[in-house]
């Protein structure tokens, strides 16, 4: 097992190799699209950006010409098996090629990006194998881990993308998930980095109920977490090319910790200013302190809101009481 997983990283190192070359040796639709993303030449060479060629074994043949064997580069997933009896072809073409690499930096799988917009899927992804396992992997990490050190805290982004345009814009520190939703095992591997994770999904609805999920992911964790809320439709990758690294600091100071973000989406519903709203207001907000694990921290809240409310903290403590929730 451990043999055969040695021999799949080999053979991924080596499409990695080939893909590089693709994109850079000649000319080709891979590089043009590669420019309009504007990241500098070090960049790609640090994350090894290559391009699968659009024709159907350009890699099959290269990886037999260095003496792979076909049933190797089809357990790795580079190569997928033809309807008929053992004919094969590349899985990814004409896609411009992400190796992901796992905290020790062995290459594990690959995500590949279609250049033409028509194209279908937009990333398709290696499949799961015994070294690849999407739920567990976080892109970026082998870079990241130094960084994460530094900084204390850790970049959670959506992206491929968004992870490269943040190192390159001075935010090491980033990672992503490969288009799954954050899991457990995920949240486990960034505790063993960091006490602080820094979400920064896109801003649509897929990143907003992302936002909800990981919340509660979190909540069972010492993890702390900060949300950090971009412009509408716009994604880390889009908002730090457009606006900056300045631009994107003072998102990342502005970022609510997840009580005051869960606070703000309840401000959002209820209106101070009737007797109604303040009753609806102060029992969702008292719900959410409820579940604070530090008294000290439940309290700070409570005093606050009651201020903003224009009550009394101890009107606001009943409120948790009579309402059946358990506050300290
Ligand atoms: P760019 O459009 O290249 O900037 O990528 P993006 O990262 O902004 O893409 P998007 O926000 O649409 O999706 C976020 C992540 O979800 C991607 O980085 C992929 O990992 C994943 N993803 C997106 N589209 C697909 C898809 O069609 N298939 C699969 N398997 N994953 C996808
Ligand atoms: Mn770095
Ligand atoms: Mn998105
Ligand atoms: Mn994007
Ligand atoms: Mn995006």
């Amino acid at each position: 097992r451990l043999e055969n997983n040695r021999k799949m990283t080999e053979i991924n190192r080596e499409a990695a190799n080939f893909f590089y070359r693709c994109l850079t040796s000649r000319s080709n639709k891979g590089f043009e699209y590669l420019k309009s993303r504007g990241w500098k030449k070090k960049t790609i060479q640090q994350f090894g950006i290559g391009f699968a060629p659009d024709q159907w074994d350009a890699l099959l043949k290269h990886l037999t010409s260095k003496g792979y064997e076909t049933q190797l580069a089809h357990q790795a997933g580079l190569i997928t098996k033809g309807k008929t009896k053992d004919t094969y072809y590349d899985r990814f073409r004409k896609r411009l090629m992400f190796p992901i690499f796992n905290s020790r930096g062995e290459i594990v799988g690959f995500g590949g990006r279609v250049i033409d917009t028509e194209d279908q899927p937009k990333y398709l992804n290696s499949p799961e194998t015994s070294l690849f396992n999407k739920r567990k992997l976080l892109y970026g990490l082998n870079l990241a881990r130094v960084h994460v050190r530094e900084s204390g805290s850790i970049l959670v982004t959506e992206g491929y993308t968004d992870v490269i345009s943040l190192h390159e814009k001075g935010y090491g520190n980033a990672v992503a998930t490969l288009g799954t939703s954050l899991t457990a095992d995920h949240v486990h591997l960034l505790s063993r980095y960091t006490k602080l994770a820094i979400l920064c999904f896109d801003s649509d609805s897929a990143g907003s109920s992302a936002v909800l999920r990981s919340i509660d992911l979190f909540a069972k964790t010492d993890l702390k977490i900060k949300i950090l809320t971009l412009p509408e439709g716009t994604d880390p990758d889009q908002y730090i090319r457009r606006k900056g690294q300045r631009a994107f600091e003072s998102l990342i100071t502005e970022a609510p910790t997840s009580v005051e973000y869960q606070i703000n989406l309840i401000r959002k519903k209820h209106s101070l200013a009737t007797v109604e709203g303040k009753i609806h207001f102060a029992r969702e907000v008292t719900q959410i302190l409820s579940k604070l694990k530090s008294a000290v921290e439940r309290e700070a809240y409570a005093a606050r809101l009651a201020e903003e409310m224009g009550i009394s903290k101890t009107a606001l403590l009943s409120e948790v009481k009579s309402s059946g929730f358990r506050l300290g």
